[in-house]
């Protein structure tokens, strides 16, 4: 692919289907756990799948014969991540060994996911590392073409010893920083842009409210842009009274409690600004800009959450 990724990998079934039509010869594994339905679907796109227990192994070497094709499948092991994943390293490998004498099924990898990666100081990922590294080379022994993966996006920037032979970035590839500092401290350049668009310039007398509840009224006479986006495209109402976003190239606050379809921000006593401004909620305008990790810290949250909560009904637009 253009970017660079020679696999790519989803959380669910439906994602790989959809990736299958762009995508036809691409490697697409699913991450995550599957129903018997959803199985179908991921292995109808021939897409990779996770195994961490036997009687999933049984399912999906059924559900293979079904199809009438081979399921490749990559046993997990939970080596300190606490969720998907056998714990017991004997028990992967004796997993890993029934899917290779499986007939319906390839073992096409092992893996593991780090808890604490983003974690500049921990000693964690090393323990992780530590229990994952053994059991990856006996599964080689098993299926030496078998892939070996780890790292995220913060394991793939802090330590090339988590590497092994792939690594699954999920955040990093689109430019955000898995530390949630400024991304340009790794060469990340951030990939996505919220914009929107002032609809309405209005004068407030000192006392004028905005917004439902009144949280904000203007201290003075002023003048309140009126922006048709809210909760509903994913502005998260936390950033009422507590945001800001470029217009003219200058940074406005947000005034007001954040509407489900609309914002409304501060433009001072005297404004240039007339309707139809273009308005940037995450990216850049003039020398300014406001990158999600800022949006993020302002709801005590973190970048992944900010871009993931941007709703359907925002229109894409993808530029090459
Ligand atoms: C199993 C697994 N691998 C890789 C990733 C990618 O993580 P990141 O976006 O931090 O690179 C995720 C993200 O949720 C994941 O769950």
């Amino acid at each position: 692919m253009r970017g660079g990724a020679t696999r790519l990998a989803v959380a669910s079934a439906s994602e790989a289907e959809e990736l299958r039509l762009h995508f036809p010869d691409t490697p697409i594994l699913v991450m995550g756990a599957l129903t018997e339905e959803e199985l179908r679907i991921a292995l109808a796109a021939r897409a990779d799948v996770a195994v961490w227990r036997e009687g999933f192994r049984e399912v999906c070497s059924r559900v293979a014969a079904e199809l009438g094709r081979m399921a490749q499948v990559h046993v997990k092991l939970d080596s300190g991540m606490g969720r998907l994943g056998e714990r017991d390293p004997a028990k992967l490998i004796e997993l890993a060994r029934a899917c290779h004498a499986d007939q319906r099924l390839e073992l096409a990898g092992v893996w593991t996911h780090f808890a604490t990666a983003d974690e500049v100081a921990d000693t964690y990922l090393g323990e992780q590392l530590a229990a994952f590294a053994p059991v990856a080379d006996a599964v080689r022994e098993v299926a030496p073409d078998c892939t070996v993966h780890a790292a995220n996006s913060a394991a793939t920037l802090r330590d090339a010893a988590t590497h092994f032979d792939m690594v699954r970035c999920g955040i990093a590839i689109y430019g955000l920083d898995p530390f949630q500092r400024d991304p340009a401290e790794h060469d990340l350049e951030p990939a996505l842009e919220l914009h929107s668009y002032v609809a309405d310039v209005k004068r407030f007398e000192a006392g004028a409210s905005a917004g439902y509840g009144r949280t904000w009224s203007a201290p003075e006479d002023t003048w309140v842009g009126v922006l048709p986006i809210g909760y509903g495209d994913g502005v998260r109402r936390g950033l009422s009274n507590n945001g800001e976003l470029l217009v003219g190239g200058r940074r406005r606050p947000l005034v007001g409690t954040v509407s489900m379809d609309n914002i409304t921000i501060e433009l001072g006593p005297e404004t240039d600004v007339e309707p139809g401004a273009p308005a940037v909620l995450i990216g850049a305008q003039g020398s300014e800009r406001i990158l999600a990790e800022e949006v993020a810290s302002r709801l005590g949250t973190i970048n992944y959450e900010v871009t993931c909560g941007i709703s359907q009904r925002v229109a894409r637009e993808v530029q090459e």
